[in-house]
């Protein structure tokens, strides 16, 4: 856990619009900043970021939030990854998380990263110097640019290459990062000799590893890859994948292929939204990752064996991760080819064309667990049924998992509710539909613009007044712990208000605020503003609680009130006292 004091203080010296502009190019429009948006397709610009707020929002498409989130949505990192990220733009140092204090973890891990990517520029050089790995390459029908593009190296023939650019070879970061490798014997050699070297980025673009093929067929195994590290795991990470942001949110979806070279030849054909699986199947964390960046994820995988054999356990293991709004279909190519053949064959139109009529999932499912089963006799039924269940029992995303149901409850000639009795199904009606809790809408917007203009302006708080905001609606709870937080935190920015706010109010009114302070003018005359809104705001509360209000002030000595109470009774005055 990073301390929350720790965030805030990040979000308040952290420059948004720094953030974003190394991702985005920005241009200056008035107070704020614009360029089209990055999480949708557009020709005009209406993604805005505000310095003042430290917030960012698209009115196009509705996309919004802070420096983290931002990082978050757009290089796909975990909310810790881009903690730790906007901490080394701004050199600050994250708390350490408690951990094993024997482990220098960190030390190990930078010495890892520099070696791989001191490798992979020395692998790239030897690439300009190899006729015969660029032949190979040409072969493959690449251009000099894709494979500049992908960083595609050569490991030349040899044991010792490395040692040509690291000096201390036996250092121990070469075999973590699995450049190097040690026999029985003590003796150290380079692992990737007489290779096509294809470096694996991470989602910022650094190389965490590599993998290799070789050029030569007789020799074995084909590919390569490097060896987990405390920066590579295979589960986790998709080859292609940094490179392909860009179009992934471009086309709005992305392909997932099997191979090294298929990533690579759609690029050089012009599709250029492949990732691929390290030569493991398909995980939920790779099914997740791209989930963060798409809601339309396309398997495409070879049409021999392998590949059927690939393609099914990437369906099952994206079974949990399923959501309604997701879209998961797979491309089943023609035996013989796989997507680097069958691009270089037929080209980007036809291919872009089988995409649009891949398989839906649901589909996918029913069809792969008929296969076999002619579904005549009782037994075949069972059977159906039991093979069913277990894939069913994974979708909580309610209205795919209901729609599964009903199909599958027909195939085996059940009614639904016969099929949800006989089998163990997670109840659907209670699957997260979010509990909406009950908002007093009346007052609202002028509460809320009294605590807009005061998460703007924290530092006014000070003068607003408390007298007045004494119920226990929704909207009063709101601006009491508005005010409570701007108190705490004057001289924070917005974003910052926000976070201190979060736990302390509902979810839903939470996120009212947020949008609203999105669209927030801020050419506006705040102090007026808020001026007024607490002018407007003592109007109502008194029209609501006079005699009450009246009646508690009262019976104060005038020496112990306030202005705010002088001044009340003064207005009223001259009015007869009721109840
Ligand atoms: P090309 O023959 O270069 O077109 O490669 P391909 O991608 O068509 O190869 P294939 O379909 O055989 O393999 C798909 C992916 O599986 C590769 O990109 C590798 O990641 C992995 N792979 C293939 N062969 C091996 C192997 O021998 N060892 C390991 N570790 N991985 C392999
Ligand atoms: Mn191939």
């Amino acid at each position: 856990m990073i301390p929350e004091s720790f965030i805030q203080e990040l979000l308040n010296r952290v420059d948004i619009v720094d953030v974003i502009d190394k991702n985005v190019a920005l241009k200056k429009a008035g107070a704020n900043y614009s360029a089209c948006c990055p999480f949708h397709n557009e020709k005009s610009p209406s993604f805005t970021v505000s310095p003042s707020k430290q917030f960012y929002h698209c009115f196009g498409c509705g996309a919004h939030g802070t420096a983290v989130g931002f990082l978050m949505e757009y290089q796909g990192l975990s909310f810790i990854e881009s903690i730790h990220e906007l901490a080394r733009l701004v050199g600050m140092t994250v708390p350490q998380e408690t951990r094993d204090p024997d482990k220098p973890t960190a030390k190990i891990v930078v010495g890892l990263q520099e070696s791989l990517q001191h490798a992979a520029q020395y692998y790239k050089e030897a690439l300009k110097k190899s006729d015969r790995a660029i032949d190979y390459l040409k072969g493959r029908g690449l251009s000099g640019q894709v494979a500049a593009k992908f960083q595609v190296g050569y490991a030349p023939a040899g044991w010792q290459n490395l040692q040509s650019i690291f000096p201390q070879y036996d250092n121990e970061a070469l075999t973590v990062a699995g450049l190097v490798v040690e026999n029985e014997q003590g003796k150290r050699y380079d692992r990737f000799r007489d290779r096509i070297m294809f470096p694996i980025h991470d989602q910022k673009g650094q190389v965490i590893g590599f993998g290799g093929r070789v050029i030569n067929p007789e020799d074995t195994p084909k590919y390569y890859n490097s060896p987990e590290t405390p920066l590579f795991q295979k589960g986790h990470e998709l080859y292609g994948l940094f490179l392909a942001r860009r179009a992934i949110r471009d086309v709005g979806r992305v392909l997932v292929v099997e191979g090294y070279m298929d990533v690579v030849a759609l690029a050089q054909y012009g599709i250029e939204y492949a990732v691929a699986a390290l030569g493991t199947a398909t995980t939920p964390s790779h099914i997740t990752k791209l989930m963060r960046q798409t809601d339309e994820i396309v398997f495409c995988f070879d049409g021999d064996n392998a590949g059927l054999t690939a393609a099914w356990r990437a369906a099952m293991n994206a079974l949990p991760a399923l959501t309604d709004g997701l879209k998961l279909s797979f491309l089943f190519l023609p035996k013989e080819h796989d997507p680097d053949s069958y691009v270089r064959e037929f080209g980007k139109e036809k291919f872009e064309a089988e995409i649009k009529l891949a398989m839906p999932l649901s589909q996918y499912i029913l069809m792969h667990l008929s296969a076999d089963n002619p579904l005549q006799s009782q037994e075949d039924k069972v059977r159906f049924l039991n093979d069913a269940e277990p894939i069913m029992q994974q979708i909580s995303a309610p209205r795919s998992a209901m729609y599964l149901r009903k199909k599958v409850a027909e195939l085996a000639q059940l009614s639904i509710d016969e099929m949800q009795s006989l089998l163990k199904l997670p109840n659907l009606n209670k699957a997260p539909v979010q509990a909406k809790p009950k908002l007093t809408r009346t007052t609202n917007s002028l509460h809320k613009r009294f605590c807009l203009t005061m998460l703007m302006h924290p530092e006014l708080a000070e003068k607003a007044d408390l007298l007045w905001i004494v119920g226990n609606s929704n909207n009063e709870l709101l601006l009491q712990k508005t005010i409570e937080t701007c108190l705490e935190h004057p001289h924070s920015k917005p974003v910052v208000i926000m976070r201190a706010l979060e736990n302390k109010i509902d979810a839903t009114l939470m996120r009212e605020l947020e949008r609203e302070l999105n669209v927030l003018d801020e050419t506006l005359d705040l102090a007026q503003e808020l001026a007024g809104a607490r002018q407007q705001l003592k109007q109502a509360y008194l029209q609501k609680n006079e005699s009450e209000l009246l009646a508690k002030i009262s019976e104060k000595p005038l020496s112990a009130m306030t202005e705010g109470e002088r001044e009340l009774l003064k207005s009223f005055g001259s009015k007869p006292k009721s109840k």
